[in-house]
């Protein structure tokens, strides 16, 4: 990979590393050397009257002065990594990064693509723009030696250089029960492979729903099929639900946090239908934990109601809303027509051009 720019990172980040271990080992063994020295020359066998000594200002100036340098040194070493680490090459493609108790949500300004997978394309600068929506994580890339701080509140960033290939993604941060389960893979594909998972996800994303009677099919195969991409809604439903009902719906991670395996007629706030399912993303429940997901498109939306409702699908009292039910809802949140994608603004361009002037 010593082609690629943040090679430098890397190179800067170990050989801070080993030189000050080098460094600390050398005044180790000064140190240590020196005390073991002075136990065996000064012990009361061979010197049995002490000294009295009242200070000595050549050796206070000398001891002040050589860890002095010793330190500005070190500084100097840390901080031409720091340099490089803090400055993103021009034409970097970014990232949105989100940290959450706990998962990873990674977005793609320019096409509204979200994911828990970080992908980007391999031989370019990432820069990721961190952002916490509760405590403090990290995202931590050991392969390419970055980790920042995501900071409730406040805007953070780091930047990388990938060379295709699978790495981890790591949270540094101590932020609560699941902290150590905050692990993910950052993926680096060739260009025209990342277009093609950008294309694919917007397509998910943004697609119509346009055959209700198949949602409504109770064979789980045509539900994934209608869905499109089983792959893509466990990945949304381990952003989005994992970290309080569960990898397999069973609820109770944090306080209240419903099962989707309970009894669903008896217990469930808003019904189980999937069209109930769907306005409980959408609305969030009051007083609870439970969110909002509207910055979910309503596709994902209708993808996780399907893949939430799959856990209780062998229960004893499992209700089935009427195809009226499903027509509603599609005329509701106009799951039929295809939704526009955000296209990024490019309003850098607009104000170099209006700094020109006409
Ligand atoms: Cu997030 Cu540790």
């Amino acid at each position: 990979m010593l082609h690629l720019a943040s090679q430098k990172i890397v190179e800067a980040v170990d050989g801070a590393f080993v030189t000050l271990t080098v460094a600390c080992l050398i005044l180790m063994i000064i140190i240590m050397g020196a005390l073991v020295w002075f136990a065996f020359k000064y012990h009361r066998s061979r010197h049995p009257k002490p000294a009295r000594i009242h200070g000595s200002l050549k050796l206070e100036i000398t001891w002040t002065i050589i860890p002095t340098l010793i330190a500005l040194w070190m500084f100097m070493v840390g901080y031409d990594g720091f340099q490089l680490i803090r400055t993103v090459p021009d034409g970097a493609y970014v990232v949105e990064v989100e940290g959450k108790q706990w998962s990873w949500t990674f977005t793609h300004p320019e096409t509204g693509v979200t994911d828990s997978t970080l992908y980007v394309p391999a031989g370019r600068p990432i820069k990721c723009e961190l952002s916490s929506s509760d405590v403090l994580h990290s995202l931590y890339i050991p392969a390419y030696r970055v980790k920042e701080d995501c900071v409730p509140g406040l805007d953070t960033y780091l930047w990388f250089e990938a060379e295709v290939g699978e790495y981890n993604v790591f949270c540094a941060e101590f932020c609560g029960n699941d902290h150590a389960k905050m692990i993910t893979k950052l993926i680096a594909l060739p260009q025209a492979d990342f277009d093609a998972y950008l294309e694919r996800r917007m397509k998910l994303r943004f697609a119509p729903v346009t055959d209700v009677t198949k949602v409504m099919d109770e064979n789980s195969d045509d539900m994934v099929g209608m869905v499109g991409d089983q792959a893509a809604v466990v990945a949304l439903y381990s952003t989005y639900c994992k970290s309080c009902h569960g990898a397999n719906g069973e609820g109770g991670l944090v306080e209240g946090a419903r099962s989707f395996r309970d009894d669903p007629v008896a217990k469930w706030k808003r019904g189980v239908t999937i069209p109930d399912i769907f306005r409980t993303l959408t609305l969030g429940i009051e007083g609870t934990r439970m969110a909002a997901f509207d910055n979910l498109s309503a596709w994902e939306r209708f993808a996780l109601a399907h893949y939430v409702a799959g856990f209780y699908r062998e229960g004893p009292q499992r209700s089935v809303a009427d195809q009226a039910a499903y027509e509603k809802l599609v005329k509701e949140y106009k799951l039929d027509e295809q939704k526009s994608v955000i296209v990024h603004f490019p309003i850098d361009a607009a104000i170099d051009d209006l700094a020109k002037g006409p």
